[in-house]
C-alpha cells in the first residue's frame, strides 16, 4: 500500500508561540518540534490550508511606533529577542511514532474571519506584508503550470489568505508578517522556474516547503540573509548540478531536505558542521567517499540511501552519540569494515547499510546499540559469527542479514530467527536453509577476508573492560557441512512490516 511507505512528516512549527510569546525564552528546537511520522500521503489535490494560519491579528489600534508604510526599515535593526540557536540546546526528544496526524493539536479557528484592511498601509495588513506582494505578484508570473489552481488565490491584499502562504507576527518588527511557503504537492511548474527573487523576497520566513514542484536553477546565496530561517524543503523538484553550497551560508537552518533531485559531485564537509536535525539526500547522484567529519553533525535523521557514495563508513559517526537517532546508508557504494565506533549510537534506532561492498565481521561494539530496533547489514560481504550479544538488544524488532556470509549463528540469535526479527537467509550457515550453494561459500571463503584494524572489532564500549569475551572469527574458513545444531524453521517470507515514519519516509519522492 503506497501510502505507508510514503514519507509523511509532519511539522508542526509552532509559529504562534515562536512569534508572538517571550522569544528570548523560548529556544530555536522548542519553537520547531518536528513530528515524522507515518501515514498517508497527501491527497493529490491539497487541502485548504486555512486551519495554518494564525489567528487574526486584533484589529489593530494605530500603532504610533510603526512606520506608516514602506519602504521599510532592513531587517538588520538589532533586535533584542530573536529567537536565536540557543548556544547548545539540548536535542530534543526522539519523535515517537506517531499516528498519522492532519493537524498539530494547537489549532486556531478554521474559519479565518476576514482580516479589516488597514487604510494605513496601502490596504494591507501591515508594512511586512506590503513588502511581499510584489514578491508574490512577480513569482506567480513564473509559474506556467498550476495543476491545482493554487495561484488562482493569489489575489487581492489579504495575502495571509492565500493558498501555500502563511502569516505570523514577526519577533523584531512585532507585525503581521510572511512567516512560511509551504507547497508541497503543489506541482508548480514554468520554463525557468527558480527561487532567484523569491525566497530571499521574503525576509521574514522561517520554512519554505516545496515538496514534489518544479523548481530548478540555483538557491539564492542571500538566503543567508533570512533572519528566522530554519526549514528548507526543496525535496522532489529538478534541481540538478553541485550541491548547492549557498545553504551553507544559511547557519539557521535545521532542516535540509534536498532528496530526490538530480545532484551530483561531493556533498561538502561543512555540511556537517550545520547545526541540524535533520539532513535528507537520498535519491540523488552524489559520488564521492563521506566526508571524515561526518560525525560532527548534529543530526538526529541522516539518509545517504540511493546516491553513489563509496569508501568507508568514517569513524567519526560515533561521535554523533548523543544526537544520531537514525541513519541510512543504503544501496550506495560503501566498502570496507564497519568501524566499532557505530557501536557508539547509543540513542540510534534505526541503521541501515543495506545493499553496499560493505565486509568484515560484525564488530563486537554492537550490543552497545542499547535503543536500535531496526538493524540491516543485508546485501554485503559480512561474514563470520553473528555476535549473540547483538541478538540479545531487547528492542530489536527488525535484524537483517541476509545475502551476506555469515556462518554461524548462536541460541540467541536463532530464537530471533524463530520470531523472524533476524533474518539471515542466502548466507553461509551449513544448518539452515534458504543459504547460499556450498560452491559460492567456498569460492567467498577461500580468498582472505581481513580488517584493517581486526582488534578494535572486539572493542565493547559500553562495557567496563572494554572487550568482548566472545570469539571473533573474522576469517573462519568454509568447511563441508555438519549435522544440523538446531532446527530452525523454514525462513518464511515475513509480513513486510511497512517503515511507515522516519528517516524511511524519505526513501519515497513526497
Ligand atoms: C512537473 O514535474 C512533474 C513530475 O515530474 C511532471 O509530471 C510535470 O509534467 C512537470 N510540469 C512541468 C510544467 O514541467
Ligand atoms: C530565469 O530567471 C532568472 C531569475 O528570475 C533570470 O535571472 C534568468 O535570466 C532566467 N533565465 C531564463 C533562461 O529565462
Ligand atoms: C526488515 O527490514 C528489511 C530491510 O530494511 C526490510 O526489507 C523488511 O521488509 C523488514 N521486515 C519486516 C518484517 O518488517
Amino acid at each position: 500500500m503506497g501510502s505507508h511507505i510514503t514519507l509523511f512528516l509532519i511539522l508542526f512549527i509552532t509559529i504562534t508561540h515562536f512569534f508572538t510569546i517571550n522569544a528570548e525564552l523560548i529556544t530555536h528546537r522548542e519553537a520547531l518540534e518536528i513530528i515524522i511520522g507515518g501515514g498517508d500521503a497527501d491527497p493529490p489535490s491539497p487541502p485548504p490550508e486555512s486551519e495554518d494560519c494564525p489567528p487574526p491579528p486584533p484589529p489593530p489600534c494605530p500603532p504610533p511606533s510603526i512606520p506608516p508604510s514602506p519602504p521599510l526599515p532592513p531587517p538588520s535593526v538589532p533586535s533584542p529577542s530573536p529567537p536565536p540557536p540557543s548556544p547548545s540546546p539540548p536535542p530534543r526528544p526522539p519523535p515517537s511514532p506517531q499516528p498519522p496526524k492532519k493537524s498539530p493539536p494547537k489549532k486556531s479557528p478554521p474559519k479565518k474571519p476576514p482580516r479589516p484592511p488597514s487604510p494605513s498601509f496601502g490596504g494591507f495588513v501591515s508594512p511586512r506584508i506590503a513588502l511581499v506582494f510584489p514578491v508574490i505578484q512577480a513569482f506567480k508570473k513564473k509559474i506556467t503550470s498550476d495543476p491545482f489552481k493554487i495561484t488562482d488565490t493569489w489575489n487581492g491584499k489579504d495575502v495571509c489568505a492565500y493558498k501555500g502562504f502563511n502569516c505570523d507576527t514577526v519577533p523584531d518588527f512585532k507585525q503581521i508578517a510572511l512567516s512560511g511557503v509551504k507547497f508541497n504537492n503543489y506541482n508548480f511548474g514554468g520554463p525557468n522556474l527558480t527561487l532567484t527573487d523569491f525566497i530571499t523576497g521574503l525576509p521574514d520566513i522561517v520554512y519554505f516547503h516545496a515538496n514534489s514542484n518544479n523548481f530548478t536553477g540555483t538557491i539564492p546565496t542571500a538566503i543567508n540573509k533570512l533572519r528566522y530561517f530554519f526549514e528548507l524543503d526543496l525535496s522532489n523538484n529538478k534541481f540538478a548540478g553541485n550541491f548547492p553550497l549557498q545553504v551553507l551560508q544559511a547557519t539557521k537552518l535545521q532542516f535540509l531536505d534536498l532528496r530526490f533531485n538530480t545532484f551530483a559531485g561531493v556533498v561538502p564537509p561543512q555540511v556537517f558542521f550545520l547545526d541540524l536535525d535533520l539532513l535528507f539526500i537520498n535519491n540523488n547522484n552524489f559520488i564521492q567517499k563521506l566526508p571524515d567529519n561526518l560525525g560532527s553533525t548534529t543530526a538526529l535523521y541522516l539518509t545517504f540511501a540511493n546516491n553513489k557514495f563509496i569508501g568507508g563508513i568514517p569513524p567519526s559517526i560515533g561521535n554523533a552519540a548523543d544526537t544520531l537517532l537514525e541513519v541510512l546508508f543504503l544501496n550506495n557504494m560503501l566498502s570496507g569494515c564497519l568501524p566499532f565506533e557505530i557501536g557508539k549510537l547509543k540513542k540510534a534506532t534505526v541503521f541501515d547499510v543495506g545493499f553496499n561492498q560493505l565486509t568484515g565481521p560484525i564488530p563486537h561494539s554492537f550490543q552497545c546499540l542499547k535503543k536500535m530496533e531496526l538493524l540491516n547489514l543485508a546485501g554485503n560481504k559480512f561474514y563470520g559469527v553473528v555476535p549473540e550479544a547483538v541478538c540479545s538488544i531487547p528492542s530489536l524488532k527488525n535484524f537483517t542479514l541476509s545475502f551476506n556470509y555469515f556462518t554461524q549463528v548462536g541460541p540467541k540469535c536463532r530464537k530471533l530467527i524463530e520470531r523472524k526479527v533476524l533474518d539471515v537467509k542466502m548466507n553461509c550457515i551449513i544448518d539452515l536453509k534458504d543459504q547460499r550453494e556450498p560452491k559460492d561459500c567456498a569460492n567467498f571463503f577461500s580468498k582472505s577476508h581481513t580488517c584493517p584494524d581486526e582488534k578494535s572489532l572486539n572493542i565493547v564500549p559500553c562495557r567496563p573492560g572494554g572487550s568482548a569475551t566472545e570469539l571473533v572469527s573474522s576469517n573462519v574458513e568454509w568447511t563441508a557441512p555438519t549435522p544440523a545444531l538446531a532446527s530452525a524453521p523454514v525462513l518464511a517470507p515475513g509480513p513486510a512490516l511497512a517503515p511507515g515514519r522516519g528517516s524511511y519516509g524519505a526513501l519515497s519522492p513526497h
